[in-house]
């Protein structure tokens, strides 16, 4: 008797996640790969939607009826009202940011209070983390000159993890809450970033007006007293979720270019952007995610300083950034432009461990000509087969490029992957070969209906 041919679901999004019970979402090259796309679109299959790094220097859009609006902290899965929505303990939390985002979405008709928690160990970003921010960027211009600046999206993520690191300057979540607390970390915390800010204001040719504790308190603790019902020991809500054999998606922000340890350093962010950082940012134990999604855009973007072998600095790069609305998400910065680097995919693929890829953007790439990938580097003569760890190594990398025949036409209305032009095929066939790791979908627009499973 002849066997079943096993049930294909007719819905895209089941067959995407395949019956994962613990899955994962990340950016395999600078950021604004497209991953808001795909976790949207699977967020409403889970149980709870976690993020695990980063802050508001990650930014998506979720579309209310007809309104488009921006979240930068809560997860994607805030529209599905089932949904738990965690902000694990390696998010840095910015309270007036997040209040602004609740706020938003209770004048949309999103209730949150249901569905949203954010970890008593996740540390603050104050204002003061934000100038310092700024501050510092200033400064290394100094120092370095413009180029040497990192470029950062000013939200002062930097600073908070750093005074994470430094520990004693640092104030968390369980600290907002309360009271008592807050306002002796204030004392403890304000006369030391008085010193600090007044000297690198000066560095920098500014003045700095020094910080008063009563006026941060108040505007803190204000943040803390709403905040408070949303706060929890998001580590044991993890672990009896799953225990209980709820369903979880983990959203990677920011990229695995700019993760603090494996990016492009020192022009990174300041956490673990990679599938590492589900373990220690949100406290997963025992198991790993049983898929992990890498998200590819089809070429290469970034935004502010740093390494960019393949840059585009013609025209072909110029359409890229217009067809392509290459403008930052949270700073509305453009966005520099070049072809697929595939080196930095398949590096950034092996340290996820991905277990399937999602290509966007392939529809931007139509009418651009000949294509180019770089499949390695040339490194002052030498050959680089895998990432070069040095920032002099990288400024210097020249792309090997491999051509690709380009294609044409509209890519929009393709409903399946056997639609595409053969040249399109091509080149999503020669990512997956040079990868080691299967393209799962494909998109070729920003709407659910065009996410071509494979
Ligand atoms: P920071 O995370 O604001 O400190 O910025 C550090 C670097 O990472 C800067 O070059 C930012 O432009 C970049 N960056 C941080 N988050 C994102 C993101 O979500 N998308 C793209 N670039 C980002």
């Amino acid at each position: 008797m002849e066997t079943p041919a096993p049930a294909v679901a007719s819905d895209p999004m089941e067959r995407l996640e395949r019956g994962s019970a613990i899955a994962a979402v990340v950016g395999l090259q600078f950021g604004d790969e497209g991953k808001g796309q795909i976790v949207d679109a699977l967020a409403e299959r889970y149980d709870l939607v976690v993020r695990y790094n980063g802050g508001a220097n990650a930014g998506h859009s979720v579309h209310i009826g007809k309104a488009k609006f921006a979240l930068h902290l809560i997860p994607s899965g805030i529209l599905n009202p089932s949904a738990v929505n965690l902000v694990g303990h390696g998010v840095v939390i910015d309270p007036i940011g997040i209040l602004g985002e609740i706020d938003g979405l209770r004048e949309r008709g999103v209730a949150v209070q249901d569905n949203l928690r954010l970890s008593s160990r996740a540390h603050v970003v104050m204002g003061y983390h934000k100038t310092e921010d700024r501050l510092r960027d200033a400064a290394i211009a100094v120092a370095r000159g413009d180029a040497g600046r990192i470029g950062t999206t000013g939200r002062g993520i930097g600073p908070c993890y750093a005074d994470k690191a430094h520990r004693a300057m640092a104030i968390r979540m369980c600290d907002l809450v309360d009271a008592k607390v807050l306002r002796r970390r204030l004392e403890e915390i304000v006369p030391i970033k008085n010193a600090t800010l007044t000297a690198l204001a000066r560095f920098v040719g500014e003045s700095f007006e020094p910080l008063d504790v009563d006026e941060l308190f108040d505007k803190y603790n204000g943040c803390g007293r709403r905040l408070a019902p949303f706060v929890c020991d998001s580590a044991e809500l993890l672990r009896t979720s799953i225990a209980e054999g709820k369903r979880v998606l983990f959203e990677g922000a920011n990229a695995a270019m700019l993760d603090v340890d494996h990016g492009t350093f020192p022009y990174v962010t300041s956490s673990q952007t990679t599938s590492a950082g589900v373990f220690s940012g949100a406290a997963l134990a025992g198991s790993r995610p049983d898929r992990i999604m890498g998200v590819v855009k089809c070429y290469t973007s970034r935004v502010g300083g740093g390494p960019f072998p393949t840059e585009l600095f013609d025209e072909q790069g110029e359409q890229l950034r217009s067809v392509g609305q290459e403008y930052g998400t949270t700073t509305g910065r453009p966005r520099r432009t070049g072809w697929l680097d595939l080196l930095a995919v398949r590096y950034a693929a092996r340290l996820n461990g991905c277990t399937g890829l999602v290509c966007t953007g392939l529809s931007v790439l139509s009418g651009v000509g000949t294509l180019r990938v770089c499949e390695g580097y040339d490194v002052d003569g030498q050959r680089f087969d895998t990432m070069p760890p040095a920032i002099h190594q990288l400024q210097a990398a020249k792309p090997i490029f491999r051509e690709m025949e380009g294609f044409d036409g509209p890519l929009g209305e393709a409903r399946a992957y056997s639609e595409l032009p053969s040249a399109a095929k091509a080149y999503i066939e020669q990512i997956e070969s040079f990868v080691g790791v299967p393209v799962v979908a494909v998109c070729v627009g920003r709407r659910r209906d065009q996410v071509l499973v494979r």
